[in-house]
């Protein structure tokens, strides 16, 4: 099957990263990638497949709002994938990942301590996220962990 894709990021950066990654897989082509808000999407209503979302809903302002906007441009029947860690710092060896650092990047480092004081993401219950979910219109969601990560998937009606 010949997948296209369009993707969104309000962060140039990360679609300039997306970019390049998709010319050294050689599906430019098919992937139209974009500086834009998953709570604001400038596709007609009914008109995709399926939406997918890696490693977002943490740092979502309003995931309500991103979540009716998928509901919205998605065709009846089609799905929403979400994947998300279920703790980041369970990813990771710290020290292995301190010691990697440059000499330069102990400075982000510190700007990221401060950032993730001001901005410490956002986690849900299962609860709270079912019922966001619902509220949006998905009668099923299914979610569930897997190691380290959450996997969430609910369709719209038919
Ligand atoms: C941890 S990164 C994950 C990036 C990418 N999805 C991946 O899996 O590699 C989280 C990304 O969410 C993006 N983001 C934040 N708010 C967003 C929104 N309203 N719509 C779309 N992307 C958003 C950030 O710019 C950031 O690039």
């Amino acid at each position: 099957m010949r997948v296209r894709v369009d993707g969104v990021d309000p962060s140039r950066r990360l679609i300039e990263f997306a970019r390049r990654n998709a010319a050294s897989a050689r599906v430019s082509g098919r992937a139209r990638l974009e500086v834009g808000d998953a709570a604001g999407l400038r596709w007609l209503e009914g008109t995709r497949d399926r939406a997918i979302s890696t490693g977002t809903p943490h740092i979502l302002r309003d995931p309500v709002r991103v979540l009716r906007e998928s509901h919205r441009v998605l065709k009846p029947g089609g799905d929403v994938w979400i994947y998300n860690q279920a703790r980041v710092s369970s990813q990771i060896d710290v020290q292995k990942w301190k010691g990697s650092f440059a000499s330069g990047e102990w400075r982000l480092y510190g700007l990221f301590l401060i950032f993730a004081k001001v901005d410490p993401g956002r986690g849900y219950s299962r609860g709270q996220a079912v019922s966001m979910i619902e509220a949006v219109g998905f009668p099923d969601p299914r979610i569930r962990q897997r190691k380290g990560e959450i996997e969430a998937r609910m369709t719209k009606r038919a």
